[in-house]
């Protein structure tokens, strides 16, 4: 019933019932989260890295009388990066309980072992089935963070077009839809290597250096994200001090996800995180003229990161876990378990 899956050659009516799926799950799991659209589903499922790898199955069932294939009620793909897999599962809610979700694992599980990864991680979602599942297989919380949504229609954006001029003086802020400019992207990279902060959490990892920062830009647009950047420049020195990302998929574009925040060390104390945060909401209200929400995800220990967002309006929405295991420690386990 569990086969390997390459989106870039599923028929249109297999993206479209993997989709039905993923909506399924969050009306179950997430139902204040928005619906996902079709826009660029293929190229979000195929697209990765350079050096990355993301493998895919399904499970599907028979084909119907007429030779239209066959509705997709579970997937699984695991993205290979450096010596880990992070893993995604889905089981339609209908098919939930049968020991679907734990082929799926154990079908991924030995392909990460034999291609000779170490470990496999996974985001598992606070107050839903996934967390008694992954614990159930033997995985273990290695990091917490707090999702929270601002809802745009409670801001009060006069109070907002303060925030954001209320920066030190001898720094400016910068708007770049689509990501940093050419002359721009050293600086940038040099600012994003310097910050490597209890806020980057191992399953998403930021880019350091130049090259790397354009192959996740130009990854994300392939992927139908379109990144906005706001930045606060030191004017004397040209440094760029502090950032904030937001990209917006064209496949909820009605809630956007606030990517890394980071101001630099020696420019800690001048309001730049309130003000660049707050500059991005004014922007994204004009060029995203059907969002609604931003989500952010923020490490518990992060003060004053939480401090900023509430000030903005974010409400805490959902713990949001990383949990990981050995991948041989869980093929065996899963395996003795058949
Ligand atoms: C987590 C998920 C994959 C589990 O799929 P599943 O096919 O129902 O899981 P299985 O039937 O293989 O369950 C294996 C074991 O996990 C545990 N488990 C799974 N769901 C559980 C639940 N709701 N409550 C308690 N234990 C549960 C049980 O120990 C179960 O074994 P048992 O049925 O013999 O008791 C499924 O609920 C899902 O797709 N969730 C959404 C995941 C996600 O990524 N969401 C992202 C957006 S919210």
């Amino acid at each position: 019933m569990v086969r390997e899956w390459d989106p870039r050659t599923a028929s249109s009516a297999e993206i479209a019932s993997l989709l039905d799926t993923l909506n399924a799950v969050l009306a179950a799991d997430l139902p204040q989260d928005p619906p996902w659209r079709e826009n660029s589903m293929r190229e979000y499922l195929a697209e990765v890295m350079p050096g990355e790898r993301r493998i895919s199955w399904v499970a599907q069932t028979e084909p119907a009388a007429d030779g239209s294939p066959g509705a997709i009620l579970g997937h699984v793909h695991v993205l290979l990066l450096g010596d880990i897999g992070v893993l995604e599962v889905l089981v339609h809610p209908s098919a939930r309980r049968t020991g679907l979700g734990r082929d799926l694992v154990l079908t991924a599980a030995r392909r990460v072992y034999q291609e000779g990864f170490q470990s496999i991680g996974v985001e598992v979602v606070g107050d839903t089935p996934a967390v008694a599942f992954y614990e159930s297989l033997g995985f273990s919380k290695e990091y917490v963070e707090t999702r929270s949504v601002l809802d745009l229609s409670g801001v009060d954006w006069a109070e907002l077009a303060e925030m954001a001029t209320g920066i030190g003086a001898g720094y400016h802020l910068q708007f770049h839809p689509g990501g940093p400019p050419d002359e721009l992207i050293e600086a940038y990279a040099r600012a994003k290597a310097e910050v490597r902060d209890v806020e980057d959490g191992e399953l998403r990892p930021s880019s350091y250096d130049p090259e790397r920062l354009r192959d996740s830009l130009d990854c994300l647009h392939r992927r139908g994200m379109k990144p906005y950047i706001v930045l606060a420049l030191h004017e004397q020195t040209g440094e760029v001090a502090g950032l904030t990302e937001v990209v917006v998929p064209v496949q909820h574009p009605t809630r956007a996800d606030q990517y890394d925040t980071i101001v630099v060390q020696d420019h800690r104390g001048y309001g730049i995180d309130r003000a660049i945060k707050a500059r991005m909401l004014m922007e994204l209200r004009s060029a995203e003229a059907k969002l609604t929400e931003v989500q952010t995800w923020n490490a518990q220990a992060n003060e004053s990161m939480l401090k900023v967002n509430a000030e903005l309006g974010y409400r805490p929405d959902r713990e949001w876990c990383e949990y990981s295991i050995d991948v041989a420690e869980l093929v065996h386990r899963l395996d003795a378990g058949r």
